[in-house]
């Protein structure tokens, strides 16, 4: 049988699997660097890395050597042994964070709730709140992750209708409102304030200057655990090690995710000094892939090059580029273009009934894939390796697609 086409891949997919993702159509089957290409040997720049969690680009020859070398040697023990590579991951991260421990685990969204977690057991432990009374404060538009306890904290009718009896505990406050957020903290029982850096799911909302440390000021004023989910905003993506480092925030909680493993498979952790950390004891929480000696090495060698690359910093300067650019279009369809370092959007006003769904139709046939959040809003995260070369040619790219809009 020859090769299957595109088109054969997708109707595969569409009979046998669940329809919980509308991808563009396009069938990936090899990547390298900001690169990847289709079954039919196309190539696209991407453009979404997958969600930022490919920051050091597809298949980094140091974090595929590590993948592989420990494969071969020590894949999974659980955590009912010891393994010895996580206390070395241990230690490389609060080193390299400036936290007392981690704690490991596999997805966003776990690292989330381990994060949720933490934050109630301190909240009755440490802050004295009564039993099953803690609230946490969340923003409206947050994107935590799909499980039930987190989709109760949305306020997207697509992450949490029909998903219900929900989760209590929780207040919603508008983000980027810090009188909201100092009347939510005004109640005792409040024990953390779980917050996005930036929103990117939402849109790449940008808050306004000084809002995270002024929110991080508030939280020390109620004593309630700052938390911040840096799952998508973490690790250079806008410019900074973290996005909280653009205003010297220190959160009680650090969630990381993603790029830790420069997008191998999940790895993800939270970081928090002894004092929260130490609340939860044995078989209080867990994860069986969670720490696991594979786990520990891609994140250090993740890391590692995130370091020696000067990512972050390429995100900044490049970032800075991309906007410029961008706001340069003359399209009557871009309405803002907004982001912080390599994490940007351009807003789309659908003009004669093209979208922001057609422009990304328009520009994968020009080499350029992105995808649509929100409908009309188009997010632009490129691999951070991207060299300022390739950043301008896929910016022609993406103006030949808005000229060949028409308006
Ligand atoms: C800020 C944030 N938190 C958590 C998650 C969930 O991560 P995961 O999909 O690995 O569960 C995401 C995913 O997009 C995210 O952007």
């Amino acid at each position: 049988m020859g090769k299957m086409t595109s088109q054969e891949y997708m109707d595969r997919e569409d009979r046998f699997g669940a329809h919980n993702y509308h991808p563009l159509p396009v069938v990936l089957e090899r990547g390298e660097g900001v690169f990847v290409w289709d079954v039919e040997g196309r190539r696209y720049y991407d453009f979404l890395a997958a969600y930022s969690a490919v920051n050091q680009g597809h298949c980094h020859p140091k974090i595929v050597k590590a993948l592989a070398d420990q494969a071969s040697k020590l894949a999974l023990t659980s955590r009912a042994f010891y393994n010895n590579l996580l206390g070395e991951w241990e230690e490389y991260m609060t080193r390299l964070f400036g936290y007392d421990r981690m704690l490991p685990m596999n997805s966003g969204a776990e690292a989330d709730e381990t994060a949720l977690k933490l934050c109630r057991k301190w909240a009755y432990k440490v802050k004295g709140i009564p039993r099953n009374e803690a609230k946490i404060v969340v923003c409206n538009g947050n994107f935590h992750g799909r499980t039930i306890t987190i989709i109760s904290m949305s306020s997207d009718p697509d992450a949490y209708n029909e998903y219900g009896p929900y989760t209590p505990g929780f207040i919603n406050i508008p983000y980027n409102d810090l009188k909201a957020l100092e009347k939510a903290l005004q109640d005792p029982n409040v024990a953390g304030f779980l917050v996005e850096p930036i929103q990117a799911e939402a849109g790449v909302y940008v808050p306004e200057d000084g809002f995270l440390a002024k929110a991080a000021a508030l939280c020390k004023k109620y004593r309630v655990l700052f938390m911040a989910d840096e799952v998508q905003t973490g690790l250079g993506r806008t410019g900074r090690m973290l996005a909280c480092d653009h205003e010297n925030v220190r959160p009680d909680i650090l969630i990381l995710g993603k790029a830790l493993s420069g997008g191998m498979f999940p790895v993800s952790c939270v970081l928090a000094d002894d004092e929260v950390m130490l609340t939860i004891k044995p078989g209080e929480h867990g994860s069986t892939y969670g720490g696991n000696p594979i786990a520990c090495r891609v994140a250090m060698t993740a890391l590692e090059v995130l370091q020696e690359e000067k990512l972050a910093e390429n995100a900044e300067r490049l970032g800075a580029i991309f906007r410029e650019e961008m706001k340069g279009i003359r399209s009557e369809m871009i309405q803002t273009v907004r982001g912080k370092g390599l994490l940007n959007a351009v807003a789309i006003k659908p003009v004669r009934g093209k979208s922001a769904w057609d422009l990304c139709l328009g520009m994968k046939e020009n080499g350029v894939i992105a995808k649509p959040t929100h409908e009309h809003i188009i997010r632009f995260t490129p691999p951070l390796v991207i060299t300022e070369e390739q950043l301008m040619d896929a910016i022609g790219r993406i103006k030949k697609t808005f000229s060949e809009m028409g308006f």
